[in-house]
């Protein structure tokens, strides 16, 4: 069988670093996606697979010039991209609240967090189009759900609401073209971000789940370890 191309970025760490390994021991070739080429090298000669297998990709999702130079590079190698994983993310913003937070904090996390995404799919879509089997997964969180939402870490929770309804419309506007576009919550996870929470392979794991499932799964969900949960 063809092998699954994927891009995931923010991948040099973290859980998008584990997620790339997942998905390259399932068989799936790998853009390991970082904003520092070096970091992206690094974590790629970490991971020890072919260099076919899992190939170190600059990308940092703010800035329109690389993402394209992005695409550029994934075309030298291939005409379509099966899986887009838009994972990097920044401010898990503890030190504040809604009544005082530091608006530059927000412009900073949307984006990152929310038009980084808009970005990497409206640049990739083409390559996307092209895939028999495409998957998008917006790596969210609980801390974007509507109904949990707390007032701490306000620029966080909003950019992570906003990119759930990015999820919404994606997965209706690609519904016609059997492109799965979903969001997952990994859970709390260990990673620099998460500073405690639940081993990273776990994390990564309810992410590869929604890269991983059926043609005729679901779009248009939000997901955490599989299970749908309350937007
Ligand atoms: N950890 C948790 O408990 C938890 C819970 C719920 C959701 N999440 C979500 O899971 C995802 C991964 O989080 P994590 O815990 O693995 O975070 P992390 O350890 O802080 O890693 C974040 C990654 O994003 C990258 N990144 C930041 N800005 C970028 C940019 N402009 N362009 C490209 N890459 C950029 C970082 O690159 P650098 O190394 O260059 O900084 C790093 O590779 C995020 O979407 C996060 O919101 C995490």
């Amino acid at each position: 069988m063809e092998k699954l191309i994927a891009l995931v970025t923010g991948a040099n760490r973290g859980i998008g670093f584990e997620v790339t390994r997942q998905l390259a021991n399932r068989g799936y070739i790998v853009f390991l996606g970082s904003r520092n080429l070096k970091n992206g090298q690094a974590a790629v000669r970490e991971l020890n697979f072919s260099p076919e297998q899992v190939i170190a990709l600059e990308l940092d999702v703010t800035s329109g010039t690389s993402v394209e130079n992005a695409k550029s590079e994934i075309q030298k190698k291939f005409n379509h991209l099966d899986v887009i994983i838009n994972n990097a993310a920044i401010h898990y913003d503890d030190w504040e609240t809604v009544t005082t937070v530091d608006l530059n904090i927000v412009h900073e996390a949307l984006e990152t967090n929310t038009y980084g995404a808009i970005r990497i799919i409206n640049t990739m879509l083409s390559l996307l189009l092209q895939s028999k089997h495409g998957r998008i997964v917006n790596v969210s969180s609980g801390a974007g759900s509507l109904a949990t939402m707390s007032p701490d870490t306000p620029a966080y929770n909003l950019s992570k609401v906003a990119l759930n309804a990015l999820t919404k419309m994606y997965a209706e506007k690609l519904r016609p073209n059997d492109i799965l576009v979903n969001s997952v919550c990994p859970g709390w996870t260990f990673t620099d971000m998460g500073k405690g929470g639940r081993p990273i392979s776990e994390g990564a794991a309810s992410v590869v789940w929604a890269v991983t499932i059926h043609d005729r799964g679901p779009t248009g969900g939000f997901f955490r370890d599989g299970k749908a949960i309350d937007w």
